[in-house]
């Protein structure tokens, strides 16, 4: 096993012999005589722990040096974890490097075992933390294109995106109502190569038939009655940009037919016109019928499935996706807020239980309206179960135990206390009243939960 590095700040040559001689067999010192030498050790060697003398040159006697080069390693790695080594009677100047960041301290003539003991503790953590940091680091971020999904679903629905943007291939998004098929659209669209052309977004059940035809293709003077001028159609605005067709299952077969012509061959002719018409125009299509169903039904051309379908994603529904319906939950919340000027609203325990428990079959759209209705409702700090009008998904369910309701809040609590510290336990420990030991105890038992 490679042994973990760690940085001796001192000046005293005895000491740094003394200290070099017992923990060379544990650690793989280096020494640094000032403050400078500190930080540049700090950079290079990553060490996992620091010792700092409170007393460095050219003032070895007061300690405004060491709390200057504590003050200075922690802006370099706000995670160092640094121990002070104080003079005797110089308690006050150690209590108050702790209360500066400093991880612990310990007063000369240093004790070996203790030393030891606080330094084993010490690396621990700061290798843990070290983990967690790089653990969240591969991770991707959970918001992508305006999106928040932490889930393996919609990380993979994200790195779809980032794979198939940059082709110019038609793209069919499938999913449930209210998932987010137009965000995917538009993340398509600002990924891509086209990210600087218009994105026109057409809803085809929204059109009635004898116009979509029109709406869709433009259409010459006088092709029929009203049409007083020559007018261009969504696909000939849509030239250098995105064309999203939503619920393309409802396009009458006589659009079907023209919609086909133009994806194999990029031209079309207007409504009543001759002429060819080019456009680049990228096709992205959404449908929350199932069209292969319709395919075999014969209501929807097979050609035209397999043009559109040449790459095709399905966003999860919400029930699917884990945690991030509290995630979503949150920021909207947030949101909300906001708009209706209640900053301080946060759920309530049982909120978060029925927001897990619920079906959502309207999906995110049904997250919105719940959590805005909720917070114009909310009378209190907290928003309830009941002001998101869920109270019966809690009577319905079989009843919590007392150890689930605790975990579920601890885990609530870790996994926001450490997101706002990014990964740092000795900070989110303070934060949340418990022992840095605790904390790694309960971040290990709710890992393991999570599994
Ligand atoms: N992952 C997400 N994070 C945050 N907001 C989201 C997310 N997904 C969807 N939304 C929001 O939810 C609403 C519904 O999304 P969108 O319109 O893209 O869904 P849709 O699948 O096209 O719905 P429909 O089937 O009703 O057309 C939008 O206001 C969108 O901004
Ligand atoms: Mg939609």
């Amino acid at each position: 096993m490679t042994k973990s590095t760690l940085l001796l700040v001192e000046d005293d040559e005895d000491i740094r012999a003394q200290m070099k001689w017992a923990l060379a067999a544990d650690y793989d010192v280096v020494l640094a005589g000032d403050r400078a030498a500190a930080e540049a050790a700090l950079t290079t060697r990553r060490p996992s722990a620091t010792l700092l003398d409170l007393g460095l040159p050219p003032r070895p006697n007061d300690p405004e040096e060491g709390l200057a080069t504590l003050a200075a390693l922690l802006t370099l790695d706000p995670l160092a974890k640094v121990i002070i080594v104080s003079g005797q009677g110089d308690k006050q100047n150690a209590l108050h490097a702790v209360g500066e960041g400093a991880y612990d301290f310990l007063c000369k003539p240093v004790d070996m075992d203790e030393l030891k003991r606080v330094l084993q503790r010490c690396v621990y953590v700061a290798e843990l933390e070290r983990e967690y940091r790089a653990a969240q680091q591969s991770h991707q971020a959970p918001i992508f294109e305006g999106m928040l999904g932490n889930s393996p679903p919609m990380q993979a629905v994200f790195t779809f995106i980032r794979k198939v943007a940059p082709t110019n291939a038609p793209v069919l998004i499938l999913g449930e109502s209210g998932t987010g098929k137009e965000m995917v659209a538009q993340g398509l669209h600002r990924q891509g190569p086209q990210r600087n052309g218009p994105f026109i977004a057409i809803n085809c059940n929204a059109i009635p038939e004898n116009l979509l035809e029109s709406e869709l293709f433009g259409h010459e003077k006088g092709a029929f009655t009203g049409a007083h001028a020559q007018r261009k159609g969504h696909i000939e605005s849509a030239a250098g940009g995105t064309l999203f067709l939503d619920e393309i299952g409802e396009l009458p077969a006589s659009v079907q037919v023209k919609l086909l012509r133009f994806l194999q061959e990029k031209k079309f002719q207007r409504v009543g016109g001759r002429q060819e018409i080019h456009s680049d125009a990228r096709v992205i299509a959404a449908t929350n019928a199932d069209l292969q169903a319709a395919v075999a039904a014969g209501t929807f051309r097979e050609d035209l499935y397999f043009r559109l379908a040449v790459v095709v994603v399905k966003v999860p529904p919400l029930r699917e996706r884990g945690d991030d319906t509290a995630l979503v939950a949150k920021e909207l919340l947030r949101r909300y807020g906001v708009e209706h000027g209640k900053t301080r609203l946060t759920f309530a325990a049982d909120a978060f239980r029925a927001l897990s428990l619920h079906d959502w079959s309207g999906n995110v759209r049904e997250l919105q309206n719940r959590v805005q209705r909720a917070v114009i409702m909310a009378d209190g700090k907290r928003v309830t179960a009941s002001d998101l009008e869920l109270a019966d998904v809690l009577t319905a369910a079989p009843p919590q135990t007392l150890k689930e309701a605790r975990e579920g809040v601890e885990r609530e609590l870790v996994t926001d206390a450490l997101r706002r510290h990014q990964g740092s336990i000795t900070a989110a420990a303070l934060e949340l009243g418990i022992s840095r030991p605790t904390l790694y105890e309960l971040m290990e038992k709710l890992g393991s939960a999570r599994d």
